[in-house]
């Protein structure tokens, strides 16, 4: 049977909060699926700032030494990559920017993912405060060719530790996008 490399990445500080505890629901049907799934949570991992100093257009890594280039290396080897992000000044959190900034490496070798998905949580209650950081996520992959944007988890009016659970349609939703991936 083939299946799928599926990478998750957990943007959030706060471990076991809102985003990640959507993370781990879509991680559960992607189990059930019977597809590989790794998680990775950011703030485990050393990552620094882009320095824009386009080495890696030429040498295909990055200058920087930090766990940066192994996560990069884990995003090009995987076939669907999921960000788990809380909404942050109505865009996606930093930490996950800085990651998308450290991907430039990539541009321009043979990356395999195609598939990508967003987990994100916010406060307000209006689906639109989701808009930055699906604007900003689709602006990163537009400069990938052949990749694509499969679906989006709007966890809205979701704000203290644990509020999550409360919500127990968003993370059923999460859980079925991630048993739906084929
Ligand atoms: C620095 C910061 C900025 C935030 N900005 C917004 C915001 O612009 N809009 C909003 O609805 N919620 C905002 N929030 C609330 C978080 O999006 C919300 O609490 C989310 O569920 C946290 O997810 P987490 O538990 O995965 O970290 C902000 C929270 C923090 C800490």
């Amino acid at each position: 049977m083939s299946y799928k490399n599926i990478l998750v990445i957990s943007t959030s500080y706060r471990s076991g909060g809102n985003s990640d505890t959507l993370a781990d629901a879509f991680i559960k049907g992607v189990q059930e699926r019977g597809n590989l799934v790794t998680k990775m949570n950011l703030k485990d991992q050393d990552i620094h700032f882009c320095k824009g100093c386009l080495v890696c257009q030429n040498k295909k890594s990055c200058v920087i030494q930090d766990d940066g280039n192994e996560i990069v290396e884990k995003m090009k080897n995987s076939d669907v990559i999921v960000f788990a992000t809380p909404i942050y000044f109505y865009e996606m959190s930093g930490q996950m920017k800085t990651l998308l900034d450290r991907t430039n490496p990539l541009f321009e070798d043979d990356y395999q993912f195609r598939d990508i998905y967003l987990l994100t949580t916010s406060a307000d209650e209006d689906e639109s405060s989701m808009n930055g950081a699906i604007l900003g996520l689709e602006g990163w992959i537009k400069c990938f060719d052949g990749v694509s944007l499969k679906g989006v988890v709007k966890g809205v009016g979701i704000d203290q530790y644990g509020d999550i659970e409360k919500h127990t349609h968003i993370l059923k939703e999460a859980y079925l996008m991630g048993k739906s991936i084929a």
